[in-house]
């Protein structure tokens, strides 16, 4: 749990309101510096850091947001159990020299008479994601809009990880004229290929071994993408392949789609996305690649070669 109030020590100030959050975006940008967020819902670990790390050596000024926020969650989902980890969390933060912790109640949040939701129509929030959490995109976006508001960043980073969640923010930042630059950075693997994440606690040392099917099936349909191969029909099925090696992986869905509208398409191009959505003994994972960026995925003996073959 957050302390009350604000605290300042050896390591980053944590603050728990809003109006706090916005003097001092506003005092940095007084002083002509850069503000940077890194919005996140806590259990802080590489991938989280690979962001932070990008808006330190991008912005003079860096605040984190830790808010496991309960409207992304749906009905019978994890929000109860979500790992919550916040003095490790504050450690994480004074070791990448973050300058703000920005740290909410619930109540801070979501204040009684709180009536305000904010909906991204379109693919971009119905699709994949969108139809498997009926209401994740509403409570993402709406928290995500309050934490922009509040802290008015020039920049903030976001994971390619969550593709779909990159793809809404980008317009709900167009859309109302947020003016922020929303940031994408790269997927952070363990170095047997799964994508960071803090779900991953969940998984017993088997469930994990059958979660590796699925950066190898991305890494499969990469492989086939460097081979020329475009159809996406073809792609999803050299996916859909090793997806089959793991018996206990139930796919939602894999799906090829155009990462700005994640609309699917039958060819690729270099702008889009191949996703993978499954469970594994009630653990949900999600994961994706962009075959035609630089940075693709392949499987070697011992993991993943983020660099390719
Ligand atoms: P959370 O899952 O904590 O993730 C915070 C940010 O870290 C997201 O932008 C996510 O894409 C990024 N991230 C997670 N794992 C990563 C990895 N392995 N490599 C690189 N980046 C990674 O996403 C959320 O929180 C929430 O939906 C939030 C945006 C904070 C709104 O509540």
């Amino acid at each position: 749990m957050p302390p009350p109030g604000s605290a300042s020590g050896p390591g980053a100030a944590v603050i728990t309101d809003p109006a706090e959050l916005r003097r001092s975006s506003d005092h940095a940008r007084a002083g002509a510096m850069t503000v940077g967020l890194v919005p996140t819902m806590g259990a802080l670990h590489a991938g989280h850091r690979s962001l932070i790390r990008r808006a330190r050596a991008e912005c003079d000024r860096v605040a984190v947001s830790i808010f496991v926020n309960p409207t992304q969650f749906g009905p019978g989902e994890d929000y109860q159990r979500y790992p919550r980890a916040f003095a490790a969390d504050l450690t994480l933060c004074a070791e990448e020299d973050v300058d703000l912790v920005y740290a909410p109640s619930v109540e801070t949040m979501y204040p009684d008479g709180f009536a305000t939701r904010v909906r991204v129509t379109g693919p971009v929030t119905e699709t994949l994601e969108g139809a498997f959490r009926p209401g994740h995109f509403e409570g993402v976006a709406t928290v995500v809009a309050k934490l922009l508001s509040a802290a008015r960043p020039d920049r903030a980073y976001f994971g390619q990880k969550d593709a779909q969640q990159c793809a809404l923010i980008r317009r709900l930042v167009c859309d109302l004229d947020l003016g922020t630059e929303i940031v994408v950075c790269p997927t952070v693997r363990d170095p047997d290929g799964l994508a960071i994440s803090s779900r991953n606690a969940y998984l017993s040392p088997e469930a994990r071994r059958q979660a590796l099917a699925i950066p190898r099936g991305l890494a499969a349909a990469c492989a086939a993408y460097r081979r020329g191969e475009r159809a996406a029909t073809t792609l999803i099925h050299f996916a859909a392949e090793r997806l089959a090696d793991s018996p206990d992986l139930v796919v939602d869905y894999i799906a090829a789609v155009d990462a700005d509208t994640f609309e699917s398409v039958g060819s690729l191009n270099d702008r889009c996305e191949i996703t993978i959505a499954a469970r594994i003994f009630g653990t949900r994972l999600i994961d994706g690649v962009v075959p035609g960026a630089e940075e693709g995925l392949a499987v070697g003996d011992r993991g993943v070669d983020p660099s390719g073959p």
